[in-house]
């Protein structure tokens, strides 16, 4: 897999050198033309080599423009712009993807200063994207953030996630009705561990426009629980992603600009958390395997890591907020994994009743079940706004998944969930990859990938179906003589005949 990948790396490096022309001298300035936009989508675009500042002078605006989102994309280190326009209150950002808002006044030619602190020619990305009036004003709302337009957003990074915050969108005229002004989340993966400029400014180059955000782009659910403007990602270390945010005003739209995380410094620190994540997939792809084809077969173990993957996702999600270090995390997953999954193997000791080991890996698969539901597009049904009714749908689902597991004949119900967990722990770490060798236009689609566990869970059913011809259905537990007599036509409740 290795190999594949850093050969998928060098084509992709070879074919996304970026079209530059020589820097230009410190302090001179940058016209730009708008006659020179794509008329198709508004968009203005160049790359600059920036040799410490320059100015930018923006000339030929088209008469139907209501307002410019000026951006400023730079790699690695921060860019900072100012307006110089002697019309407008002074605004300054700083960042790696900023930019600023200029309402369209006749007859100005509004003035922008850049400047870098290092002494190194950058590469930037210069973007200006022309709207009508009509379109909402990304982040015209003046209430959080030191600028009082601030189209952009900030992403912070927060060990294994990343926030994003902007501010909400306005209509012309400052007035801010929140309620009115829909805003809709994408974001879309980088290729993995691929730390490439040209990858970087591609990237952003697909997120521009509200189309291209819909086209690119994964839509993130509504969130519960958090602001509408504050959004926490899972952050897979490495990973970069871009953010986007689309607003919605009565069928006129605009796009915030789009902010890029590598869920980790880029300048360095990186490549010690990739091990570790390398080293996790690996043993993800391994354990799924074992799961898939040998999970019943071996029923201590798979009790084992069902007990194990319980604890560790919940501890994941605690241990997220925490401020520690990668070892400190991974120590701490493990140990609590290792604790619980003793602990339930020791159920299975004590009792040996499968009925109790087996129902918990049951609720993990009406997890799972419930998860791709809300994920495949429930969650957008207004119904689901509710966080009553969205929550007892989705206890609703894992209960029904784990009463109808539970009905059938203890032997195929644990075949079947076995074979169902092991192909997503299986397949996780795949799609991951997947994401990271194919080109960043083309998103594998989630059907490609629920379509792959159903296939490898069908056969991963056969296999384990095969394999247990002629077999007791379950191991007896050393402590207990109690599975004599339980078949595998004994069902799990009990109460009725399968
Ligand atoms: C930046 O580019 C200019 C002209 O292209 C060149 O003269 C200068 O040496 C470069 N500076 C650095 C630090 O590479
Ligand atoms: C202008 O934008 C459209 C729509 O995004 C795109 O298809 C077209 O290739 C662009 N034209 C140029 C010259 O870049
Ligand atoms: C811009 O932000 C960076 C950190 O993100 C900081 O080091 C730098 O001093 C800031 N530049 C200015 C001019 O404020
Ligand atoms: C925008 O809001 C912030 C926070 O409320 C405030 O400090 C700042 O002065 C406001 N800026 C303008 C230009 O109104």
């Amino acid at each position: 897999m290795t190999g594949f990948m850093s050969i998928s790396s060098i084509i992709v490096t070879l074919t996304l050198l970026l079209p530059l022309g020589s820097a230009i001298p410190d302090g001179d300035t940058i016209f730009i033309s708008l006659n020179s936009l794509n008329s198709t989508n508004n968009v203005y675009k160049s790359y600059q080599t920036l040799q410490r500042s320059a100015n930018i002078a923006i000339e030929d605006i088209p008469y139907d423009f209501g307002y410019l989102i000026i951006q400023v994309h730079s790699f690695k280190q921060p860019v900072s712009l100012w307006n110089t326009n002697d019309f407008d209150p002074q605004a300054y950002v700083n960042g790696t993807n900023i930019g600023l808002v200029y309402i369209v006044a006749a007859d100005d030619i509004p003035q922008y200063y850049l400047s870098t602190q290092t002494d190194v020619n950058m590469t930037i990305l210069l973007v200006i994207i022309g709207h009508d009036l009509k379109d909402p004003i990304p982040g015209g709302c003046n209430l959080t953030f030191d600028v009082e337009i601030a189209p952009f957003q900030k992403v912070t990074n927060l060990n294994e996630l990343i926030r994003v915050d902007a501010q909400a969108p306005a209509l012309y005229n400052n007035v801010c009705p929140q309620e009115e002004i829909k805003i809709e989340m994408y974001h879309m993966y980088l290729l993995l561990w691929d730390f490439y400029e040209g990858v970087y400014f591609r990237a952003i180059e697909n997120m521009l426009t509200v189309k291209e955000i819909e086209v690119n782009g994964r839509k993130v659910p509504n969130s519960r629980g958090f602001p509408i403007l504050r959004r926490y990602y899972v952050s897979y270390a490495g990973t970069a992603s871009v953010y986007a945010i689309v607003t919605n005003f009565r069928g006129f739209r605009s796009a915030y600009i789009p902010a890029v995380s590598y869920g980790c410094g880029i300048s360095g620190g990186c490549e010690t958390v990739s091990i570790y994540w390398k080293v996790m997939y690996g043993f993800m792809i391994f354990l799924g395997l074992f799961m898939c084809f040998k999970g019943h077969r071996f029923f201590q173990v798979s009790l084992f890591f069902t007990g194990y993957f319980v604890a560790a996702m919940i501890t994941y999600v605690i241990l997220a907020y925490m401020k520690l270090t990668d070892e400190e995390r991974i120590i701490s997953l493990t140990a609590i994994g290792v604790i619980y999954g003793t602990f339930w193997v020791t159920m299975w000791w004590k009792f040996g009743i499968p009925i109790i080991s087996a129902t918990l890996s049951f609720i993990v698969a009406g997890y799972l079940v419930a998860a791709i539901f809300f994920y495949s597009g429930l969650d957008d049904i207004p119904v689901f706004e509710n966080n009553i009714n969205y929550w007892s749908v989705f206890m609703g689902i894992i209960l029904l998944v784990t009463f109808s597991l539970l009905l059938l004949s203890n032997l195929y119900s644990n075949i079947l969930t076995t074979s169902f967990l092991g192909a997503y722990i299986l397949i996780v770490p795949f799609d991951y990859y997947t994401d990271a060798v194919i080109d960043p236009q083309f998103q594998p689609g989630d059907q490609v990938f629920l379509i792959s566990w159903i296939l490898v869970t069908i056969i991963g059913v056969y296999v384990q179906c095969k394999q247990n011809r002629g077999r007791a259905p379950f191991p007896p537990p050393p402590a207990s003589p109690r599975l004599v007599a339980i078949t595998e036509h004994t069902p799990l409740l009990g109460t009725s005949n399968a």
